[in-house]
């Protein structure tokens, strides 16, 4: 497999490059180094044409705009250093209380706004006969955004020629810390062509994690069954959307199986285009999000990401873990090891 280099512009903090991958199925995925930001992915539908399947801009200098950094839909990119909500921006740690920006009031989200959303990584890239991808390193400086430790991360992505793209994560810190990363992709497998909404669900999750009217959990883990969030079965993401309070889907999904096991966390198919999307991580829980915020303000030539035109599966730990003392924990102690592997499978109906 090949990997195509080329410049987009400058940032401030260095060169902006497009990473562009192509695996035997035609699958296309474009990286750029700016945010780690997954630009676009274009796979075939069951009639063999290839269309986009994630909203995103072709140039990547478009992230770095001024209306699109302050609207902020983390488009395609990594997030970092704590994913999620974090309580009015608080945690204490070995004794000590960490204060954090509070930048979705009265919660800390995403890492700040100076979050690794919006750095410029250093990026490597390399192929195999039946891989290629992306090597991503940054170090974020003890303190940043209020988090303690100097924190080096790495994120490698992966395209597959068993049409897979692998996201792997690992972080160290030279002082305990607390980290939770994702990629932030929005997802549309009619080619943005209109919601998500008809999309078929179906989660390997039985429990999500309640939370209070500012999205912070409620520390407890309950069933799914019979609740707006039971997608036990296949079922389209439209069915009872309205049924939850909010825009959207918004929730953080418990995965069945052995945190640390690389194990199956959703599927989603469309039928009109005969797409399928399998999502697996090592990681204890998905936030499932509708993009909810989404207001057309953005868009990909005259394709405008309006509100549902897209759908996260964000693998992550529990929102507020740091605060949460019966969660997985998110501590990353001094000279240990971060470590992460969410996988997205592209596939076409039988
Ligand atoms: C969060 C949403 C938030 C969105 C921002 C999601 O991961 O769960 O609450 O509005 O990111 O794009």
């Amino acid at each position: 497999m090949k990997i195509k280099q080329s410049k987009a512009g400058d940032a401030p903090a260095g060169e902006i490059n497009l990473f562009e991958i192509e695996n035997k199925f035609g699958t296309t995925v474009n990286i750029t180094n700016y945010g780690g930001i997954i630009t676009s992915i274009q796979t075939r539908d069951k009639q063999g044409n290839k269309d986009e399947i994630v909203l995103g801009f072709d140039n990547p200098m478009e992230y770095l705009k001024d209306d699109y950094i302050s609207n902020c839909p983390y488009l395609g990119a990594v997030v970092g250093r704590y994913a999620n909500r974090i309580k009015e921006g608080k945690f204490t740690l070995n004794g000590k209380t960490y204060e954090l920006c509070i930048n979705n009031a009265p919660n800390h989200l995403h890492g700040g706004p100076n979050g690794l959303h919006q750095k410029t990584w250093k990026a490597e890239p390399f192929h195999s006969e039946d891989r290629a991808g992306v090597k991503l390193t940054i170090t974020s400086p003890d303190m940043e955004e209020g988090f303690p430790g100097n924190l080096k991360v790495e994120v490698i992505y992966t395209l597959t020629n068993q049409n897979e793209l692998v996201i792997d994560y690992h972080a160290t810190t030279d002082k305990d810390t607390h980290i939770n990363l994702t990629n932030h992709s929005y997802f549309t497998l009619n080619g943005c062509n209109e919601d998500v909404l008809a999309h078929q669900l179906v989660v390997y999750a039985d429990h999500f994690t309640p939370k209070d009217e500012t999205d912070i959990p409620t520390g407890d883990i309950v069933c799914i069954k019979d609740s707006p969030l039971d997608f036990m079965t296949p079922t389209p993401l439209g069915d009872r959307i309205k049924d939850v309070a909010g825009r959207g889907f918004d929730h953080n999904y418990v995965i069945n199986g052995i945190i640390g096991d690389l194990r199956p966390a959703a599927r989603v198919w469309d039928e009109k285009s005969g797409r399928t999307l399998d999502f697996f991580t090592t990681e204890p829980g998905f936030q499932l999000y509708t993009a909810n915020y989404l207001d057309g303000s953005f868009g990909r030539g005259n394709k405008k990401f309006q509100q549902h035109y897209g759908f996260c599966l964000e693998a992550q730990h529990y929102p507020d873990s740091p605060n949460q003392p019966n969660f997985p924990s998110t501590l990353l102690k001094a000279g240990k090891t971060y470590e992460q592997t969410t996988i997205y499978r592209f596939g076409i109906l039988d």
